[in-house]
Parts: C-alpha cells; sequence; structure tokens
C-alpha cells in the first residue's frame, strides 16, 4: 500500500514537471509566433543601390539588336529597334517571397511591346496621368485606355521620362514567380521579360526599386523544427501522464477510503475494548497515540509508527472476555478474578494473530504487561526479550493509567507520574523507553 502510495507521488511530481515544461515551451513558442508575425509583415526593399544577400534584383538585357526586332511600319519617318530585357529576383531569403511589386522608373523615350511571367501596371504622364493594368499576353485592344500606337499585330505604348511601370505576379497558376519557392527550403529565382523598343534600341531600365515581403513559417529554421518536434512529443506525454495519473489518483482515492474505513473499524474495537470500565474512556486511543510519540522519539520510520499506533489502539481487545463486574470492580481483586483480567492478554493475542495487516499487533496484546525485570504476565519474559512494542506499549499503558482518576483514586501528579517511572525504571519498566519518553512527557496531550 505504502509503495502504492509512494507511486502515486512520484507520478504527480513527473505530472508537475511535465506540465511545467510544457507551459515554458508554450510560452516560448507564443513568443516565437510573435516574432515570426512581426518578420514577415515588415517592409522590405531592394533597389539597383542597395543590395541585399537575402533578394537580389538584376534588370539587364538578353540578346542583342537584330534586324528582326527592327520596326520600320510603326511610323513613317523613323526605325525602332527592340530589345529583351529581364530582371532576375533571386531569393535567398530561404522563406516564401510574396506581395512582392517592382517598380521601373522610366529616363528615356522608349515603348513596351510586351512583358511576361506577371502583370504589368503602367503609369503615363502625358498630359493626364493614366494608368492601367495589362496583360500583355493576352489583352483586347479595345479595352485599353492608355496611349498606344499598333503596328500590324505589335502594341507600342509610348512611355517617357517621368512614367513607370510596375511589374507584380498575377493570380494564375501559370505564373511562375509567386511564390519563388522553386526549390524546398523556399530559394529560388524567377525572370520576367520585357520588350521595349527606342530609336537606339537600348533603354536605360537602371533606376528601379522593389517592395516585398517574406513570408517564414513558424516550423522553418533550427528554432521551427525543435518547436515542431517538442510540442506534439510534450503533448503526447502529457496524455500519456495524465492518464497514468488519472488511474493512479483513482487508487489513491479508494486507499484514502480504505483507510478510513480501517480507522473507523479499529475505533470502534477500542472503545468496545474500553467500555466496560468508565473510567477506561478513551483509555486504547490515548495509549496508541502515547505509544506513537514514543516510537516517532525513538527514531523509527513512519511504518512502524503507524503499526505501533494500531497494535496500542488494539492492545487490550482481549478485555472482551473479562466480565464487566471485573474490570470495574472497585475493591481489589482475588486470585481467580486475577487470572481472569491476566488472560486478556492472550484472548486479545489470539484475536490478533488474524489480522495480517498489522504486524506485531498479537505480540503487543500478549506482552503489554510483561515487567522487564521478568515479573510481569502472562509469561514472565524479561529485559530485551519482551518485543520493543510491548514495552513501548507497557510505559504508555501505564502512563495513561496513572494521568487519569480511577473509582478507587484521584490522578496522578505529572511530578508524581514522573517519579514514578524513574522509580521503576529497569524494573518494571525498559529504562531506555523511560529516558525517552520523560524527554517528551512535556509535548503530551492532556
Ligand atoms: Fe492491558
Amino acid at each position: 500500500m505504502d509503495a502504492l502510495v509512494q507511486m502515486q507521488g512520484l507520478v504527480k511530481r513527473i505530472f508537475v514537471i511535465l506540465g511545467t515544461i510544457l507551459i515554458i515551451i508554450l510560452i516560448a513558442f507564443i513568443f516565437h509566433v510573435i516574432q515570426t508575425n512581426s518578420f514577415n509583415s515588415m517592409d522590405r526593399e531592394v533597389t539597383a543601390e542597395s543590395v541585399t544577400m537575402e533578394v537580389t534584383t538584376d534588370i539587364h538585357p538578353r540578346g542583342l539588336v537584330t534586324d528582326a526586332w527592327e520596326k520600320n511600319d510603326a511610323f513613317p519617318d523613323k526605325v525602332i529597334n527592340a530589345k529583351i530585357y529581364e530582371a532576375t529576383i533571386t531569393n535567398n531569403s530561404k522563406c516564401l517571397l510574396t506581395d512582392w511589386r517592382l517598380r521601373i522608373n522610366i529616363k528615356e523615350d522608349c515603348y513596351l511591346n510586351n512583358a511576361w511571367n506577371g502583370v504589368i501596371e503602367v503609369h503615363q504622364f502625358s498630359d493626364k496621368e493614366k494608368v492601367q493594368v495589362l496583360d500583355l499576353r493576352n489583352y483586347d485592344v479595345e479595352d485599353i485606355n492608355l496611349d498606344y500606337y499598333l503596328a500590324g499585330q505589335d502594341l507600342l505604348i509610348p512611355l517617357k521620362k517621368g512614367d513607370y511601370i510596375v511589374y507584380y505576379p498575377d493570380d494564375s497558376p501559370s505564373s511562375a514567380e509567386l511564390p519563388l519557392k522553386s526549390t524546398k527550403d523556399y530559394s529560388g529565382q524567377a525572370n520576367i521579360g520585357i520588350i521595349m523598343y527606342s530609336l537606339s534600341g537600348d533603354v536605360d531600365l537602371s533606376d528601379f526599386e522593389m517592395i516585398y515581403h517574406i513570408h517564414k513559417s513558424y516550423f522553418a529554421g533550427l528554432s521551427g523544427k525543435i518547436y515542431l518536434f517538442l510540442l506534439p512529443s510534450w503533448i503526447g506525454l502529457m496524455a500519456v501522464g495524465g492518464i497514468i495519473a488519472w488511474i493512479i489518483l483513482g487508487f489513491e482515492g479508494q486507499l484514502i477510503v480504505q483507510k478510513h474505513m480501517l480507522d473507523d473499524t479499529f475505533n470502534l474495537c477500542a472503545i468496545v475494548a474500553d467500555a466496560k470500565d468508565y473510567y477506561h474512556r478513551d483509555h486504547s486511543k490515548n495509549v496508541a497515540k502515547i505509544s506513537k510519540q514514543i516510537a516517532e522519539q525513538m527514531g523509527m520510520d513512519k511504518n512502524d509508527c503507524e503499526a505501533i499506533y494500531y497494535s496500542a489502539l488494539l492492545h487490550n481487545i482481549g478485555n472482551y472476555a473479562v466480565p464487566e463486574k471485573i474490570l470495574s470492580k472497585a475493591t481489589k481483586l482475588n486470585d481467580e478474578e486475577r487470572k481472569i483480567v491476566h488472560m486478556h492478554t492472550v484472548k486479545g493475542a489470539y484475536l490478533l494473530e488474524e489480522v495480517k495487516t498489522i504486524p506485531h499487533a498479537a505480540e503487543a496484546a500478549m506482552f503489554h504487561h510483561e515487567r522487564y525485570d521478568g515479573k510481569g504476565y502472562p509469561v514472565g519474559k524479561k529485559g530485551e526479550d519482551i518485543p520493543l512494542i510491548a514495552r513501548i506499549i507497557a510505559v504508555a499503558d501505564a502512563y495513561d493509567n496513572m494521568n487519569r482518576e480511577k473509582m478507587y483514586r484521584k490522578k496522578y501528579t505529572k511530578e508524581e507520574i514522573i517519579e514514578e517511572f524513574k522509580k521503576n525504571s529497569g524494573t518494571q519498566f525498559d529504562p531506555n523507553i523511560v529516558d525517552v519518553f520523560l524527554r517528551i512527557i512535556d509535548g503530551i496531550e492532556e
């Protein structure tokens, strides 16, 4: 039973430790989430001048001017030349690149002809500002409200210094730019393309800025992976711990009820043992308490002290066999009556042999009237041949008898009790136990 109680204590302590660690992990994770959200919502910018390792953008021509790209059908008096420009966006952030918008400021006269891998927002400032978002891979000329020219099948949107275009990804699944997660760790590269016409074929697109966000997963990086492992494992541990604690606590509840039932039963036996003599009421309970205090003072462990308490509580259970008229007799007992009284030890021990859960209870009942000098009853055991528990109960029993009024005498004063113990130490009582008892006598409750 005690082993089970100890195990319950251990399980509770483990559960408390696991719960505390889980709370710490959760608090740390909440801070991690707040920190990650703050990181993800931060506005970031990259320009031709500001180079970062996180995300880089580079706009450069692809290929050379060719005859095929020379247009002479657009305007009667001039020939314009085309060039493909690419903007390479490289994501080295190990996070998802989101919400990027690349603004290219136009520095000289040119014509926007085509663009791909995204949509483009054109801002013209010819007389008043004209703005339109276009998908130049798929448009209807009638919908265009910007200034434009048509040269055969080619659309030419004139741009001049001060105009600008904004390139950003569309929502189409075929769009290759968003999110830039071409590899498993979200790093990657995308190219957007533009075809520009100009008189010389070279257009200066070096004035640009890209605004973007990057999105980090809560479980990315080393710390995220630690949380990904720790959180479910710890919650799993807590669940298992909770089930174990629930089972063990159920046992504990049963044990408490059983202990109360045991206490009630033994107290009832003690009341019955003392019931035949009015002047002995609560005697067994007092002897039990004092015996336990002596055992504690002697340094015995908790289990032995408990066993001594219950043994002392039942030490006079054999009184059931002694007639009330003898037990409560006010005058001196005759030999026959004395023999009957002495038999309460043997009768009690006989009963308590059946109580296996209290070690030495039978010995306590049998030998609590033995004397240290061997002149006691029922056997006449001497010295340390008398079981220790019986020697302890003998002292407690004598104290409670002296400390109560009897039909034929008043109760002893404390000084008289101490004197009596000193006088009989080594004859009636074990002198070592008398020494221990006299050290705690002041603490004994009335
Ligand atoms: Fe007794």
